[in-house]
């Protein structure tokens, strides 16, 4: 994905952040739908797909292995996939751009089919770990040369048939288990997942919904067991996707911190897997209501309603960590505007995100005006009691990180002037339309 120059651009609050809006379809689940699709005889159809860059990654490399996708003038995408084992020699690199899902997840597919494929990305996903999903991936036989420290550009050799294994995560790692099931999809008899500490479980739902036979169980130790019958044949679907309650967070946020807000954020899912976010506000003393709740292909889903609140701080349970790891950054910048302290730890896995989210955020918090202690594994943050951030015209730089681009936007409208950001377009990754959201709500952003 060619580069595109930076677009900076400037969040302020010019009076309380009211309405009612949608955010974009889950990402996690859209990177699913897709590659799930793309693994069955016939014709599926997803809707509310999310159309940002990192899943716009996915679509295109499950075209370049023989799926066949297209998006409707109604918006709903069409999938005809290749079958379980289906998959073709790509004809070139697979450019997986920023997305670190689509890269471990396709590199799960790849490892159990007979066909080698090349994976590259942007400057930030080549800094990231992939040894995590290697290890695994080798014992099911895939033979894989990467660059120095197991990083991308990386190439993999799958192997037909794969040999199925029983694989306990050594990190909480969604990522790790999904791209384990998935080559166990198409390797003869069960490959299982051992999963100590839970994490989202997106891909146990959608397997099953495909008729993938797989059971969880619970281990004498009380860890989860994923067991799934490899061979599988999946029948197409019709998907309809949530909206990403991490993408919610950004708006939520925003209304719980800028005096007199009341916003409402339709459809969003609240799987328990992902929703620890709104748990903790909720103990911080967020007015966080969940209305009409729901299932909507097999996730539950619920509107948000938000108002402005005074937050305290609190210590935040590491155990928690998983159900909320990507919503660390914009909860930290609540705690920077709440009573008393908040403390973290446990997230040594945010230094390996899409940039080290703990140094990040520490330091534009503290250029921000805020009260920062980084450890080795968290943040602890003494509030403002509510007192807006005392930043009048800091310029933060992403790093090409969305989630740290739309912290720091939600910071400037909590502050006395405003918060620059060097440039807005990776939140297009993950949050297409983030920036006319925010304005719709009242936001002003130059
Ligand atoms: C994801 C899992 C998480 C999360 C990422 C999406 C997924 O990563 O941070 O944004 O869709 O499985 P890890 O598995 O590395 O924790």
């Amino acid at each position: 994905m060619a580069p595109q120059p930076p677009s900076p651009a400037r969040f302020r609050a010019i009076g309380p952040l009211r309405g009612t809006v949608r955010v974009p379809g889950d990402k996690s689940i859209s990177h699913r739908a897709l590659m799930l699709s793309a693994l069955c005889v016939g014709e599926s159809r997803i809707d509310g797909l999310l159309e940002g860059e990192d899943v716009l990654a996915t679509a295109a490399a499950m075209r370049a292995m023989g799926a066949d996708i297209l998006r409707g003038e109604d918006g709903v995408w069409c999938v005809h996939g290749v079958g379980v084992g289906g998959l073709l020699q790509p004809r070139t690199a697979l450019d997986m751009g920023n997305s670190g899902t689509s890269t471990r997840l396709l590199m799960g597919l790849v490892a159990s089919h007979s066909i080698t494929a090349t994976f590259i990305g942007d400057a930030s996903l080549s800094r990231r770990p992939m040894g995590r999903v290697i290890d695994p991936l080798k014992l099911m036989g895939a033979d894989i040369s990467a660059s120095p420290g197991g990083r991308l550009p990386l190439m993999l050799r799958g192997l037909c048939p794969a040999v199925p294994i029983e694989y306990r995560l050594p990190v909480a790692s969604a990522q790790v288990k999904s791209a384990v099931l998935l080559a166990g999809l198409n390797a003869p008899g069960m490959t299982s997942v051992i999963e100590p500490v839970p994490t989202r479980d997106h891909s146990e739902r959608m397997l099953a919904g495909f008729g993938a036979a797989l059971t969880v169980t619970t281990g004498a130790d009380g860890a989860r067991i994923i067991a799934l019958q490899g061979e599988a044949e999946l029948k197409p679907q019709a998907i309809t996707v949530p909206g990403d309650p991490s993408s919610a967070a950004f708006p939520a946020v925003a209304a719980l911190l800028v005096p007199g807000s009341e916003v409402t954020i339709e459809n969003v899912g609240v799987n328990a897997t992902r929703a620890g976010l709104y748990t903790v506000l909720r103990e911080m003393g967020g007015d966080i209501s969940f209305a009409n709740e729901r299932v909507v292909g097999g996730e539950p889903v619920a509107d948000l309603v938000v108002r402005a609140s005074a937050l305290r701080g609190i210590e935040v349970p590491p155990e928690i960590a998983p159900s909320m790891i990507d919503e660390f950054p914009i909860l930290f910048v609540a705690a920077a505007l709440a009573e008393g302290r908040t403390v973290t730890r446990g997230l040594e896995e945010l230094r390996v995100k899409e940039s080290d989210r703990l140094a990040l955020m520490a330091n534009g918090l503290r250029r921000c005006g805020a009260r920062v202690d980084e450890t080795e594994d968290g943040l602890i943050v003494e509030g403002t009691g509510g007192a807006p951030l005392p930043a009048s015209s800091v310029e933060i730089a992403a790093e090409l990180d969305h989630r740290i681009a739309m912290s720091f936007a939600v910071a400037g409208l909590a502050s006395t002037g405003s918060i620059r950001i060097d440039d807005i377009g990776p939140v297009a990754t993950s949050f297409p339309g983030f920036v006319a959201m925010m304005r719709t709500l009242g936001a002003e952003v130059a």
